[in-house]
C-alpha cells in the first residue's frame, strides 16, 4: 500500500532557550509544552533547580525504565501537586494512592476491567458511539468534537457502571464540571509547586472545591438511585470488595468514571483532527472499517486503524507528563536525588525524541505496522504508562477508543471548522484548548 507523505500536525512553539526554574513555571502554568527548548528533544536527562527542590526529567528509554520499573518503590507516589490537584475529586483512590494503600486499591479496581472481561463492555460501547453518531449526523454548524467525546466517553463509563440507570445528559454534566474543574484546579497546584504561598489562589481555589464536591455528589446520587445491590457487575465487583467501604467506594467509582473517560476522549480528539487534516488518512481508515460493529475482537484486530490510534497517542499523549516525587534518597546518573525531589518523565518529549524516531514531528501510522513496530525501542513509547503503575484501563481504553472510530470514522468525513487552529495545551492532561471545532458530513 502506498505511504502517506509526511504531514506535521500542530505543535506548539518551542522554548527559545532553556528557561529560568520560575520563569520556566510561570510558562508552564499556561502550557508545560511550551517550556522545552530544542534540545529537550534529544538530550537523555536534564535537570532544574528550584529552591529546596530538583526537577529530573528521564528522556531516554532505559532512564525511563530505571525509574518506573527497576526503582518503583522509591518512585511510585505522584508528584504532591498532583495528589492536591486530583485530591478534592478522587479522594485517596488508586490513581493517587502510594505505598499498601495503592497496592491494595489497584487489587480491588482491577479484575472487573482485565482485558479478558472487556467484552462485557462492547454493549456500552456501542451505545454511546451510535448516540454520539446521531448528534453528529444531525448538527447544523460546526461541532466541538472535544465536548462532543468527552461527554459519549463519559456516557460509556457511566453505562459500565451503572448501566441504563444512567443519561447521556447526567454523562455531559458530569465532563462539563470535569473540564471546569481542570482549568480551575491548575493555578493552584503550579503555584504549589513553586513554593509560593497561595495568596491569590483562594478564590479559584473555592471554585475548584465547589466543582469537586458537585461531581462527587453527582454519582453519589447515582450510587443512591442503583441501590446497595443494584448496577452493573463493575459495581458489584467494587462493592463486594473488603477494601472499598464507604467514602472509598465513591473515590473508586468517581476516579474510573473520570480516569476511564479522560485518556479516551482526548485520544479521539486528536484523532478526529488528524483525519480532518489528513483525508488520505481518514479515507484509508474508512475503507478497513467494517459496517457491523458487533464482533469487538475483529475491530480489535484492523491493523490501521489501531496504527492511527497509536500513532495519534505517540504524537498527542493524553498524559503528556508523569510526575513522581522520590520517597527516599537515590542516585540517578550522576544526579543525587533526595527525598521530595521530583523526577518525571515526559511521553510529548519521548514520543518526539530525535534519537528515536525518524521524523519525528511528522504524521506517519505506518510506524505501527508490522516489522517497523517491532524495532521500536521498549519504554519509548508510554501512553498508558509502564511498570507496576501503568494504567488498569488499557485494555478497556484501546477496545472503546477503536469502536469509537469504527462508527463515526467510516460514516462521516470531519474538516476543521473554518478559521480554527488546534492548539495543543498541557495541564492536567493534553486537551486542545479552545476545544476542537470540526465541520462534519457524511460519507
Ligand atoms: C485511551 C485511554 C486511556 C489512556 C491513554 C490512559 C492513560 C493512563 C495513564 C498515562 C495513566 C498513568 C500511569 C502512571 O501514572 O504511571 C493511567 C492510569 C490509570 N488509568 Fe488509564 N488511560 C486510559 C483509559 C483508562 C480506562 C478506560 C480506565 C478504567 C476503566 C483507566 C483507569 C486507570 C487507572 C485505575 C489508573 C491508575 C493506575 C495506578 O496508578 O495504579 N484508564 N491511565
Amino acid at each position: 500500500m502506498e505511504a502517506i507523505a509526511d504531514f506535521i500536525p500542530p505543535m506548539p512553539p518551542r522554548a527559545a532557550g532553556a528557561p529560568s526554574a520560575l520563569g520556566g513555571l510561570l510558562r508552564a502554568r499556561r502550557d508545560v509544552l511550551s517550556i522545552f527548548p530544542a534540545d529537550a528533544y534529544r538530550r537523555q536527562v536534564f535537570t532544574t533547580r528550584l529552591p529546596g527542590r530538583l526537577i529530573l526529567v528521564a528522556n531516554a528509554p532505559q532512564v525511563v525504565r530505571e525509574v518506573f520499573v527497576t526503582k518503583h518503590e522509591t518512585y511510585q507516589r505522584k508528584a504532591r501537586f498532583l495528589e492536591d490537584a486530583l485530591k478534592p475529586v478522587i479522594g485517596g483512590s488508586c490513581f493517587i494512592a502510594s505505598g499498601e494503600e495503592w497496592s491494595e486499591r489497584r487489587d480491588a479496581i482491577s479484575p472487573p476491567i482485565h482485558p479478558s472481561g472487556i467484552a462485557q463492555f462492547h454493549r456500552a460501547f456501542v451505545q454511546a458511539a451510535e448516540t454520539c453518531a446521531e448528534a453528529f449526523a444531525g448538527a447544523t454548524g460546526p461541532v466541538d468534537a472535544a465536548a462532543a467525546y468527552a461527554a459519549a466517553i463519559s456516557h460509556v463509563l457511566l453505562l459500565a457502571v451503572f448501566g441504563d440507570a444512567a443519561t447521556p445528559e447526567e454523562a455531559r454534566l458530569i465532563a462539563e464540571t470535569f473540564t471546569a474543574y481542570q482549568e480551575e484546579a491548575e493555578v493552584v497546584d503550579l503555584l504549589a509547586l513553586m513554593g509560593l504561598p497561595d495568596l491569590l489562589g483562594w478564590w479559584t481555589k473555592r471554585r475548584a472545591l465547589r466543582l469537586a464536591a458537585d461531581i462527587r455528589t453527582r454519582v453519589a446520587r447515582l450510587m443512591d438511585r442503583v441501590g446497595p445491590d443494584g448496577g452493573t457487575p463493575l459495581l458489584k465487583a467494587l462493592r463486594a470488595s473488603p477494601a472499598l467501604t464507604g467514602e472509598h467506594l465513591l473515590d473508586e467509582v468517581v476516579m474510573f468514571l473520570l480516569a476511564g473517560a479522560e485518556g479516551a476522549a482526548i485520544t479521539l480528539t486528536w484523532t478526529t483532527m488528524l483525519a480532518a487534516l489528513h483525508p488520505a488518512t481518514a479515507d484509508r481508515m474508512a475503507a478497513e472499517l467494517p459496517e457491523d460493529v458487533s464482533d469487538l475482537s475483529a475491530l480489535m484486530a484492523l491493523p490501521f486503524t489501531r496504527a492511527v490510534i497509536q500513532e495519534s497517542m505517540r504524537l498527542y499523549p493524553p498524559v503528556a507528563v508523569f510526575a513522581r516525587q522520590a520517597t527516599q534518597p537515590d542516585r540517578i546518573r550522576r544526579w543525587d536525588i533526595r527525598e521530595g525531589d521530583l523526577v518525571l518523565a515526559v511521553p510529548w518529549l519521548l514520543h518526539r525524541h530525535e534519537t528515536l524516531w525518524e521524523a519525528p514531528n511528522a504524521f506517519r501510522p505506518e510506524r505501527f505496522l508490522g516489522d517497523a513496530a517491532r524495532q521500536r525501542p521498549r519504554f519509548a513509547y508510554m501512553p498508558f504508562g509502564v511498570g507496576p503503575r501503568i494504567c488498569a484501563g488499557a485494555a478497556f481504553g484501546m477496545a472503546e477508543v477503536t469502536v469509537f472510530a469504527a462508527v463515526l470514522f467510516r460514516r462521516f468525513r470531519f474538516s476543521l471548522a473554518p478559521g480554527f487552529a488546534p492548539r495543543p495545551n498541557c495541564r492536567l492532561a493534553l486537551r486542545p484548548k479552545g476545544g476542537m471545532m470540526v465541520t462534519i458530513g457524511r460519507r
